[in-house]
């Protein structure tokens, strides 16, 4: 059994967890959540249309420390020193030498390491890429800070990898799918398509030349004046058109559909709405509606096209969808439905909807497989990788 503490910061979610798990992959791993805490900064972000690096930074630094002590409390774990004890052995000089470059972070974490004892937890895994390289520094160097008072193992986990284990998992335990395993990754930064012929291994097989799909999603909405996110904004405009039976009169290219490899490109896809939008201003809440239903069954039938042709080629057993996008309800039944009209079956694993969008237990609990495999890593070696692959060597 081990207690794994997480932490995430590789854009606009702030999270912390803490992850009691024992077993290895297969019928034997089980896990709890000992506490989960979240903070969303996307509605600070909206008013840019993005993620604003500099404002993201700033705001995991002031919202680490309140989200860890929520963590820890919800898992019991939160515990007061004895007041009248010195505070022996707190190497505060180093604290200072650790977070030099945080010193919004540094003022909330002194009086906190003051304050309560060092948890039971065995190790402390960090998202250290792909993403936001001054959002993720804030999260690493949290972490190196924790790890040095608390002298606790650390274990860099790759943001990608989480998403493709948060779906491999269900309710405490690992849902039983069999190997080659697709994974289908779709997020504001990323989009892959990922092949695992056993327990992470991956292999790359494609991936945007351009922008990512969520980054799609949030720019289609961005020129109809929509908030960000795009994704859920776009998605519930194009599921009413569809409610209305709005004729499928406009219709996007599906980009790259038939192309030999397995890229996608969606910044072509962008321009052409981008066009449509120009031309029917001021846009009314009707062809708002269907342009984001075009938009939506583009996207929606290029990624299922490739995955599906991914999927005969490699003869996966097993197809994952992981990152923001896969909360995408019509992605996830074209994808089901065209699964389901193939004679070899393949299972389709998508991660539950509270759990689709960026945490920390994804990061725990793949900073705990990585944990019992003894991968920790000294603090001095671990950076931010902004555009960290997922990709093992054969
Ligand atoms: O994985 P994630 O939370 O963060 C990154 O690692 O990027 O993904 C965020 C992305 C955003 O671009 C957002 O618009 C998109 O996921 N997204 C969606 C939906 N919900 C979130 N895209 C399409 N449909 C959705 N329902
Ligand atoms: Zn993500």
């Amino acid at each position: 059994m081990m207690k794994i503490l997480a932490i995430e910061t590789s854009c606009d979610e702030t999270a912390v967890c803490l992850l009691e798990a024992h077993g290895d992959f297969g019928s034997d791993f089980a896990y709890k959540v000992l506490g989960n805490a979240l903070f969303s900064q996307a509605s600070l972000h909206a008013q840019y249309g993005g993620v604003f690096p500099n404002l993201a930074k700033r705001e995991h630094a002031k919202n680490l420390v309140p989200l860890l002590e929520e963590a820890l409390r919800q898992g019991s774990a939160l515990q007061q020193k004895d007041p009248s004890e010195p505070l022996q052995g707190v190497p505060l000089e180093s604290l200072h030498t650790l977070l030099a470059r945080e010193p919004e972070l540094l003022e909330k974490v002194i009086p906190f390491i003051e304050t309560f004892e060092r948890p039971d937890i065995d190790a402390i895994a960090v998202t250290h890429g792909p993403g936001l390289e001054p959002a993720l520094w804030v999260g690493i160097n949290f972490a190196k800070a924790l790890s040095y008072i608390w002298n606790v193992p650390l274990v860099p986990v790759n943001h990608m990898e989480g998403h493709v284990m948060m779906s491999m998992v269900e309710n405490g335990s690992m849902r039983s799918f069999e190997f080659p395993v697709l994974s289908l990754l779709i997020s504001g930064g990323h989009t892959e398509l990922i092949l695992s012929r056993e327990w992470m291994q991956y292999e790359r097989i494609g991936e945007t030349r351009d922008d990512a799909a969520g980054e799609a999603f949030d720019k289609v909405a961005r020129l109809m004046d929509l908030p960000y996110p795009g994704g859920p904004v776009i998605s519930s405009l194009a599921a009413e058109a569809r409610l209305q039976g709005v004729p499928l009169e406009l219709k996007f290219t599906p980009p790259m559909l038939n192309s030999k490899d397995y890229d996608f490109s969606f910044s072509g896809l962008k321009t052409e709405v981008r066009k449509v939008v120009e031309a029917n201003k001021p846009l009314t809440d009707d062809k708002k509606k269907e342009i984001a239903l075009a938009f939506e069954n583009a996207v929606a039938q290029v990624l299922v096209h490739k995955t599906i042709k991914a999927v005969d080629e490699f003869d996966a057993h097993t197809v994952v969808v992981g990152g923001g996008v896969s909360a995408n309800t019509f992605i996830r039944s074209e994808l089901a439905a065209k699964l389901a009209g193939r004679d070899a079956s393949a299972a389709l694993l998508v991660p539950s909807p509270d759990f689709a969008t960026d945490n920390a237990l994804m990061i725990a609990i793949a900073g705990y497989f990585h944990a019992i495999r003894k991968d920790f890593s000294p603090a001095e070696t671990i950076s931010a990788t902004g555009n960290l692959r997922l990709e093992t060597s054969a």
